[in-house]
């Protein structure tokens, strides 16, 4: 696919740069639930959430606990199905996909980073990062050429062999990362990425997350509970008892039931770091 080489090939592409409505959307999601069936009982964990997420954009979910952001992230990441509402993500119609389809669209078009890592324990660094590409039948020379440039963008370039054992948390978190970003996705999500991590450790996760989107256009949607990194994004989705309660990005803010004192700041904090990082993938 000529997807495969996008890198090497996309000098200076800033998605984020374009008007919104000349954008694709990445993500549309309409009206989604999602119940989980819990016992004789049901969870309904998410109860009808709209939301689009354009090429670029840069979101942060925020709520409390168990009002549904995972679980959300797990829709928008293709791992799981919507009990009713339709989702698109890079205009296909989830709901029209059969499994290994819908594997396949995950695999090209998305990344994701877990809270808890989710690498392999006994594979080191390079064959974590290079798994995704071996499911996309790349071959092994340009798997491990691939995989070592994106573990040089996220600074691990001496760690190629380690395994995940012999690295500390956040250098974990960063093989995750890399593993999110080797197939070249148009979007990333990442659950709690800072949430296991030091506050040096997490400033450097923000700064990749932050050069990915504003270097490569890559469309990166965050959870977190952490204000400060919420304010960086661009936009805040605040989900609460299964519904999106306020949205940054909405043309008129919804009616706010409670107090608005504890929301985040709209702000846009997108100040460029100096990092060396992401736009050395591929280089
Ligand atoms: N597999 C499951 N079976 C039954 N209920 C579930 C399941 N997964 C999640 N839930 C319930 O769905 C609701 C939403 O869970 P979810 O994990 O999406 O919350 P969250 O917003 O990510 O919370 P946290 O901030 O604690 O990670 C919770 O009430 C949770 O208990
Ligand atoms: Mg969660």
């Amino acid at each position: 696919m000529s997807r495969e080489h996008r890198t090497a090939e996309r000098p200076a592409q800033h998605l984020a740069e374009q008007p919104a409505d000349e954008r694709t959307p990445a993500i549309e999601v309409v009206d989604v639930t999602r119940s989980y069936a819990f016992g004789s009982t049901t969870v309904d964990a998410l109860r009808g959430v709209s939301f689009r997420i354009d090429e670029g954009e840069y979101t942060a979910i925020i709520g409390p606990s168990g009002s549904g952001k995972s679980t959300l992230m797990h829709l928008l990441g293709c791992l799981d199905r919507p009990t009713s509402g339709r989702l698109r993500v890079s205009g296909r119609d989830i709901g029209e996909l059969s499994d290994a389809e819908l594997a396949q669209l995950r695999n090209r078009e998305i990344g994701f980073v877990f809270q808890a890592f989710q690498l392999l324990p006994r594979s080191t660094a390079l064959d974590n990062v290079a798994l995704p590409l071996l499911y996309r039948g790349v071959g092994a020379g340009e798997r491990r050429e691939r995989a070592a440039a994106a573990l040089r963008a996220v600074n691990l370039g001496h760690r190629l062999t380690h395994r995940p054992t012999q690295m500390s948390g956040g250098e974990q978190q960063r093989v995750a990362i890399a593993r999110a970003l080797v197939g070249e996705p148009r979007i990333l999500l990442a659950d709690e990425p800072t949430g296991n991590l030091d506050s040096r450790n997490g400033a450097e996760v923000m700064r990749i997350l932050e050069e990915l989107n504003g270097e490569r256009g890559v469309a990166v949607v965050l959870v977190t509970h952490d204000d400060e990194v919420a304010a960086r994004a661009h936009r805040q989705v605040r989900v609460r008892d299964g519904l999106v309660e306020r949205d940054s990005a909405a043309p008129a803010p919804a009616p706010a039931p409670r107090g608005a004192d504890d929301d985040v700041h709209d702000d846009v904090h997108d100040d460029a770091d100096d990092g060396a990082g992401v736009r050395r993938l591929g280089a």
